[in-house]
């Protein structure tokens, strides 16, 4: 996120853009930096990786305009280089940006003779910003960018400074951007936490929107016209508004949900094509002898671990075996040269994953991390990494970074099953368009929240609850009940949906509601079969069942939007959702649960 400021007033702008990052950090950023800009002083950068705090503010007393930036890595590990603000090879434009820029290798080679000094695709733009200034010296900055945005796909928000113009320019397309406004000063940010104790009178840009900020006010252009977006009143507290608004960092961060898959599946879906792009590669000759896939992972990796599992056998064409990393062992029978182990973690941190890392790494296995923490202990210990693009997540509960993980595991499912020949393009296509259509699916589920809510309400305070499901249903009952008892603390189990008859039917009464997956991917039909058999013992039956489908009988019905294979992954939406509602009439401590912590780095 980027707080920036533009200042005609006493306070030292270096201080207000430096206290904005401050004001942002609570998320846990890996690096940060500023940009200054005064009339006789010129441009001043100054970035390293670490904390806020570790960044030192220059002091710049005729600065009148400055950006700033604290990074979460997602192109290049957090170094001093990538931090941002990022810079022409000149030295008089400075940008600082959010998101993604999907075609940056391709504007790369189009900037051949540009001299790039870091890992980012943001280091592009500063790059694009020189070449239209260079091309037309008349340009502004303000017509420079609306120039490089033109060129830019994905979703991004950026902020530009120039040596020699008062003026901040900003664009928004897909990540947020927030102006405010108060006597002597005008700021923009991503999050408006950045200057809440600036002013509360704050206009949100919409997407397409580029404005151009000074001391005096701002200009806002939408398709090049000035455009008038209104002011709206702040009431939250900080404390609110560090969550959006939201009570819970987790509620947040459910709903973070399709923003993060958007970022998780950006520049890597070649939909038309039927292929996939993680920017990966194998030995020659790896994949083709590849005999098994071995995932290793705790808790809700582990579960993510288990949905792709299915999709590596059905899509990759290789047996796929999913270990609890704490129990996980190289056994015998297998070649070393022939296994790939995957170590799912959000993290990169957790001292059982990584301790199934080197027992794979010391019996000479291929191995491989699927991560949403660049510069994480698991990526300096594997062969290859993909990184899941989830952005921070602060509650304990993993929410977003499982939607991020799954997708992410999926897109590799298909990639090594495309390299391997066991996948044809037109099998790969639904696939892929299920994918691209996830983050609007989801959003249909948090839309429908009210009813998941009504549900929690009424059945919250059961005596225990069952989650079931088939095939890639298992998973996500079983992700459903440990994220409901971890932050309600009421006994919920996940079970394969014919295992009930087998055992835990016992326990089913009228006061165990049973919670199903019934969507595509999850052998719907037989699924409900089960839970019918839990309804006659007079268990009550909340189903997330696949749009156009129904199942009269239940006693709560959520629909599903139709993608295909990760169905399921969007009916975990409800489920996140209900153990949240469940948690909240409970009054219980969400984002700490008791006893738990977000990254256990003991074994
Ligand atoms: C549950 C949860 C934990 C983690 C587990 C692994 O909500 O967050 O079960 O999934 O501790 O953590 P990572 O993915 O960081 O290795």
């Amino acid at each position: 996120g980027e707080g920036t400021a533009s200042d005609g007033g006493t306070a030292g702008v270096g201080d207000i853009v430096h206290e904005g990052l401050r004001n942002l950090e609570y998320r846990g950023y890996d690096s940060a930096g500023v940009a200054l800009v005064g009339e006789t002083s010129g441009l001043t950068v100054a970035k390293r990786s670490g904390e806020v705090d570790n960044l030192t503010v220059p002091d710049v007393p005729d600065a009148a305009l400055g950006v700033g930036h604290t990074r979460w890595s997602t192109h290049g590990p957090p170094t001093d280089a990538n931090a941002h603000p990022h810079t022409d090879c000149v030295g008089d434009v400075a940008v600082v940006h959010n998101g993604i820029v999907e075609n940056h290798e391709t504007l790369k080679q189009e900037l051949a003779d540009h001299e790039f000094t870091s890992d980012t695709d943001t280091e592009v733009i500063p790059h694009l910003i020189e070449e239209e200034l260079a091309t037309d010296p008349g340009l502004g900055l303000l017509d420079a960018v609306r120039s490089v945005e033109d060129r830019l796909e994905g979703s991004y928000a950026i902020c530009a400074v120039r040596e020699g113009d008062d003026r901040i320019v900003v664009a928004r397309r897909g990540s947020p951007l927030v102006l405010g406004r108060d006597d002597d000063a005008t700021f923009v940010a991503s999050d408006v936490t950045a200057f809440l104790e600036h002013t509360r009178d704050v206009t949100y840009l919409e997407d397409g929107d580029v404005a151009a900020l000074s001391a005096e006010g701002v200009e806002i252009y939408a398709d090049g016209d000035l455009v008038d977006r209104g002011v709206e009143t702040v009431t939250w507290e900080a404390d609110a508004a560090e969550k959006g608004g939201y009570e819970h960092y987790m509620r947040k961060e459910i709903h973070e949900q399709p923003e993060a898959l958007r970022q998780t599946i950006a520049g890597r879906l070649d939909v038309d094509g039927g292929d996939v792009d993680l920017d990966v590669s194998f030995p020659p000759g790896f994949l083709a002898d590849l005999e098994e896939i071995q995932i290793v992972a705790c808790g809700t990796s582990n579960y993510a671990g288990r949905y792709a599992a299915q999709l590596f056998e059905e899509l990759s064409g290789v047996r796929a075996t999913v270990e609890i990393a704490s129990e996980y062992e190289f056994g015998a029978g297998r070649s070393p040269d022939r296994t790939l182990v995957v170590a799912v973690t959000q993290s990169g941190e957790t001292a059982d994953t990584l301790g199934a890392v080197r027992r794979a790494n010391a019996a000479g296995a291929r191995t491989f991390a699927v991560t949403n923490t660049l510069g994480s202990t698991v990526t300096r210990e594997v062969d290859d990494t993909a990184f899941i693009r989830a952005g921070p997540e602060i509650g304990v509960a993993a929410t977003k970074t499982f939607a991020s993980q799954v997708a992410t595991l999926t897109m590799l499912a298909v990639a090594i099953g495309r390299e391997r020949g066991a996948l044809a393009a037109a099998d790969a296509r639904p696939v892929l368009e299920g994918l691209r259509d996830l983050p609007g699916a989801v959003q249909q589920v948090l839309d429908a929240e009210p009813k998941v809510r009504e549900a929690a309400n009424e059945y919250g305070d059961s005596e225990a609850f069952f989650f079931v499901g088939r095939q890639l249903g298992v998973p996500v009952a079983l992700e459903g009940a440990l994220k409901l008892k971890e932050i309600s603390y009421d006994h919920a189990e996940g079970f394969a949906a014919g295992e009930l008859k087998h055992g835990p039917l016992a326990l089913v009464t009228p006061d165990t509601p049973v919670l199903a997956v019934l969507t595509d991917g999850s052998r719907a039909d037989e699924t409900m079969n089960n839970v019918t058999e839990a309804q006659t013992r007079g268990a009550p039956a909340i189903g997330c069942v696949s749009a156009g489908e129904e199942y009269a009988t239940l006693d709560v019905s959520l629909p599903v939007p139709d993608v295909g294979l990760v169905e399921p992954l969007v009916a975990n939406v409800y489920l996140q959702l209900f153990a949240y509602h469940v948690a909240n009439d409970k009054g219980r401590s969400i984002d700490k649960p008791r006893n738990l912590a977000k990254s256990v780095t003991v074994e």
